[in-house]
C-alpha cells in the first residue's frame, strides 16, 4: 500500500519546485509509515574540482551560492558511506564517532520534510579529510544518494543535486560524474560534458595533512563580509562560467588553462583580503604553481588550481601526465600525488 501511494505521488503531481513537492501532506502522511528495516545500505560518491569556483552564498538558509560553478568529478577518490536505522542518530568519519553539526542539521532539515527514521552514518573516506580535497561535496553526495535508496524516496538525479546542495553546495556537483556545472535558478547541478569525450586528468600535490582552520562556510561569510573584492568577484563570475563553457565546448585546453586559474586566483584574492585574513596556502603550494607554470611556459598542457587549503590541483592532458607527476613529485614526494582521471556518478553499492 505504502509503495503504491508513493507511486501514485510521484506520478500524479505537478509541481513547481523541490521543495512543494516536499510540503506535499499526503508524501510525509506516507513516510510517516515507514517501517524500521534491519539491512544496511551503502553509496559511494567521488569528490570534485572546481574549475570555475562557487565562494559566497546569496542565501544561507537554502545555501544558495552567488557565483555559478564548473568542476571535474574525480575518480579513485571516494566517500563510502553506510547508514544504518538506529535509536538515535550517531556519525562516524573513518572510524570515529564524531559530532558533526553541518550533517547532524542535513539531516535534521531533510526529516522536516520526510519523516527519516534515526540513523547511524559510518562514512570512510579514501583521502584526506578536511584538508581543502572536497571531502565534504563526495560526503554529502554519498549521504543523499543513501537516504533516498534506504528510505525510498523516489528522488531523481536531479532533485538529489538540490538536496545535497543544502549539506554543502559543491555537493550539488558530486552527484553527477564528468564535467559538471551548478548555476542557477534551479542550482540542481548538470552534466556539461560526459567522462570518455574530453579525457582530462588531474593530478593533486598534497602539500599538508592539516585540518583546515576555517572551514569554507565560515570563510566564504568572512569574505562576503569584510573583502572590498567580493563585489566584483560577484560580478565578474558569470562571464568566467560562460567562457569556461564555451571553452569546454571547443575543448580549447589554453582557453581553460586561463580561465580556471584566474578563477582560482581571483577567488584566493578575495580570501586573502579578509579582515582577518584568510591564507590557505603554504610555502609549499607556492612551489608547486611555480613549477607548473614553468611547465606550461615550455609547452605542456598543465594549469593548476586550488580550493580552500593548500593542496594543488593540477589538470593536464594524458599526454602530458607523466611530466607532470614528475615534477610534482620531486616537491611532495611520491607518495603524496594522487592521479585521478574523470569520475563517475554518486551510486549505491
Ligand atoms: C573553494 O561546498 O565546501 O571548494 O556550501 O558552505 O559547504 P559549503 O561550501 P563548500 O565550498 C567549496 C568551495 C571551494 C570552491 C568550489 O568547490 O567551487
Amino acid at each position: 500500500m505504502g509503495s503504491l501511494l508513493l507511486h501514485w505521488i510521484y506520478h500524479s503531481r505537478r509541481r513547481e519546485s523541490i521543495d512543494s513537492w516536499l510540503n506535499f501532506s499526503p508524501w510525509q502522511t506516507c513516510l510517516q509509515t515507514h517501517k524500521k528495516v534491519n539491512h544496511s545500505t551503502t553509496a559511494i560518491a567521488h569528490p570534485n574540482v572546481a574549475l570555475i569556483k562557487y565562494w559566497g552564498k546569496s542565501d544561507r538558509a537554502e545555501n544558495i551560492p552567488s557565483t555559478p560553478s564548473i568542476s571535474i568529478t574525480l575518480s579513485k577518490l571516494e566517500t563510502k558511506t553506510t547508514i544504518t536505522e538506529a535509536d538515535i542518530d550517531t556519525i562516524w568519519i573513518n572510524h570515529k564517532k564524531v559530532n558533526d553539526k553541518k550533517i547532524l542539521k542535513f539531516i535534521s532539515q531533510i526529516r522536516e520534510k520526510t519523516a527519516i527514521a534515526a540513523i547511524k552514518i559510518n562514512t570512510e573516506n579514501n583521502f584526506p579529510t578536511g584538508a581543502g580535497l572536497a571531502s565534504s561535496a563526495s560526503g554529502f553526495a554519498a549521504l543523499t544518494t543513501a537516504l533516498n535508496k534506504h528510505f525510498s524516496l523516489g528522488f531523481t538525479q536531479n532533485e538529489l543535486s538540490a538536496i545535497a546542495r543544502k549539506g554543502s553546495a559543491s555537493s550539488a556537483r558530486s552527484i553527477f560524474g564528468g564535467i559538471v556545472s551548478l548555476q542557477g535558478p534551479s542550482w540542481e547541478a548538470a552534466i556539461v560534458e560526459q567522462n570518455s569525450s574530453w579525457p582530462l586528468k588531474v593530478i593533486i600535490a598534497k602539500t599538508s595533512s592539516e585540518r583546515k582552520k576555517v572551514g569554507s562556510s565560515q570563510g566564504m561569510e568572512l569574505t562576503r563580509r569584510t573583502s572590498p573584492y567580493y563585489e566584483p568577484w560577484i560580478r565578474e563570475a558569470k562571464s568566467d562560467f560562460d567562457d569556461c563553457l564555451l571553452a569546454i565546448k571547443e575543448q580549447d585546453f589554453e582557453k581553460l588553462a586561463e580561465l580556471s586559474e584566474r578563477s582560482c586566483l581571483k577567488m584566493i584574492g578575495t580570501m586573502l583580503s579578509t579582515s582577518p585574513p584568510l591564507i590557505y596556502w603554504n610555502p609549499t603550494t607556492l612551489e608547486c604553481i611555480q613549477a607548473i607554470r614553468k611547465m606550461r611556459d615550455a609547452g605542456t598542457a598543465v594549469f593548476f588550481t586550488t580550493d580552500a587549503g593548500p593542496q594543488i590541483k593540477a589538470i593536464c592532458t594524458p599526454e602530458s601526465a607523466k611530466e607532470v607527476t614528475k615534477s610534482l613529485s620531486s616537491i611532495v614526494g611520491p607518495t603524496n600525488i594522487f592521479g585521478c582521471e574523470i569520475g563517475g556518478n554518486a551510486r549505491i553499492v
